[in-house]
């Protein structure tokens, strides 16, 4: 259990860059599975979900190690299909490791992955497009197993929904099905062109990259490559929440702004000063001034708001003026974080998918829990515009996303510090 005790009401100054982004990251060192030659995934931070992925990779037999900043595997003969029940449930990303895992062993059994309890998260368009490509699916109540009889071939296949876990897994099955398949109906995330980026570096067939169709001309062997994750951008929307929440100025460096542009124009009309210079955007707010609220965002699939950083605008229109309302299009339980911002003195109900938020909040500080990642961020953001102390407690929500949230705020002047407590 990680303390991370909050004093609000400082403003915040300084310049900041965002790490590798996590959601990159983590399918991508599932993808190095297929590679025949070695990979260096560079300047990966050390998040727990990293931590849990090299556990999971060295446990079915993988050669993973840290190299300084960088991650760096090498192919292997022979991997092991089975992967360990206390891995897969510690991350949702696990579910990464059905492809790879089915192309290179023939069989692969993942118990239930974990992840953030955000509702109901099935799998079954990665399962769906898997069996279309010849594998064969057998669910059992706390596990799925995949096996195929011969290579994995080509499909034309429309997913039902564009589901970014989904369209990664099926991107990875086609690089090593014979002959082509075509993605309808697929995510198109940044991190979705990450994967494919990665995949082109390696020998990998794809086009349409950026458009809801892929086409992939599979079969041919994947080499190893060097590669940078992209930037977090959740990351960088968290920052710029911090600042909207603090007040100061402050500018976040090396991330595209347009990957998380909706998020800066959101800021932007609650009336933080937003300017973008190249990959830096500088953001200003008077922490005298109020920030307008009359909001209403609704998260969905890219180029929408996004729902991970839907719990981070929550934060900072709990004491703008006026009331406004998040709807999540893409998870029935987004909003577990709004017992924690009552807690804290705000005005807000959540039901179901939608937040109501009264606005106008005095916050003040509180003992609080993190209920999941980017809801322990948002508690985290909120605790920043409160008067007097919060104690966060956090069960290990937030490290699985931020290497080290509390010491990059503090690095911007918050009065933040994290100490391990009794579990
Ligand atoms: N869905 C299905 N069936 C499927 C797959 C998805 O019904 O087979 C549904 C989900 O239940 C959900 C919606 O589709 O309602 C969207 O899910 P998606 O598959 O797009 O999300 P994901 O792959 O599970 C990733 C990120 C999430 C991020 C979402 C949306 C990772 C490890 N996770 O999840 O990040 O919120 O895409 O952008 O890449 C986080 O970082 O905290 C996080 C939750």
């Amino acid at each position: 259990m990680q303390m991370i005790t909050i004093t609000g009401k400082q403003a915040l100054h300084g310049r900041i860059r965002p790490a590798a982004a996590k959601n990159s990251t983590l399918p991508l060192l599932a993808a190095t599975l297929l590679c025949r030659g070695p990979c260096r995934l560079q300047e990966v931070p050390a998040l727990a979900d990293v931590t849990t992925s090299l556990a999971l990779l060295q446990a079915v037999g993988a050669d993973v190690r840290r190299c300084g900043a960088d991650l760096c595997t090498r192919p292997v003969q022979t991997l092991c299909g089975e992967i360990p029940e206390c891995l897969a449930g510690a991350m949702r990303s696990s579910v990464f490791y059905l492809a790879p895992l089915l192309c290179r062993t023939g069989y692969v059994r993942l118990p239930l992955p974990g992840g953030c309890r955000l509702g109901p998260r099935p799998v079954d368009i990665h399962l769906a497009g898997l069996a279309a490509m010849g594998a064969e699916v057998e669910l059992e109540g706390i596990a799925v197993t995949l096996r195929r009889k011969g290579p994995l071939h080509g499909v034309d296949f429309t997913l039902r929904l564009p589901s970014v876990g989904a369209t990664l897994t099926l991107l990875m099955a086609a690089c090593c099905a014979r002959g082509r398949t075509v993605l309808r109906g697929a995510a198109q995330e940044p991190e979705i062109g990450d994967m494919v980026h990665f995949l082109q570096a390696c020998g990998a067939r794809i086009r349409g990259c950026g458009t809801p169709v892929l086409t992939v001309d599979g079969g041919c062997p994947l080499a190893g490559t060097a590669h940078r994750p992209l930037p977090d951008r959740i990351a960088a929307a968290t920052y710029a929440a911090a600042l909207a929440a603090a007040g100061g100025e402050i500018e976040i460096c090396g991330c595209d702004p347009a990957v998380y542009g909706a998020f800066l124009r959101f800021l932007a009309e609650t009336g933080v000063a937003v300017t973008r210079a190249g990959d830096c955007v500088r953001l200003a707010r008077d922490p005298a001034a109020p920030l307008r609220g009359g909001a209403r965002l609704t998260a969905d699939a890219w180029p929408a708001f996004a729902t991970d950083t839907a719990p981070l605008a929550a934060a900072v229109l709990l004491t703008a003026a006026g009331e406004s309302e998040i709807y999540d299009r893409l998870f029935a339980n987004r909003f577990a974080c709004a017992a924690g911002f009552a807690a804290l003195g705000a005005g807000c109900t959540a039901q179901g998918r939608r937040l109501h938020i009264d606005g106008g909040a005095a916050l003040h500080g509180a003992a609080v829990t993190a209920p999941d990642l980017r809801g322990g961020a948002a508690l985290l953001i909120a605790a920043l515009a409160a008067e007097g102390q919060t104690t966060l407690r956090d069960p290990g929500h937030i490290r699985r996303g931020y290497a080290d949230l509390p010491g990059e705020l503090h690095s911007l002047g918050a009065d933040c510090t994290a100490a391990r407590g009794a579990a």
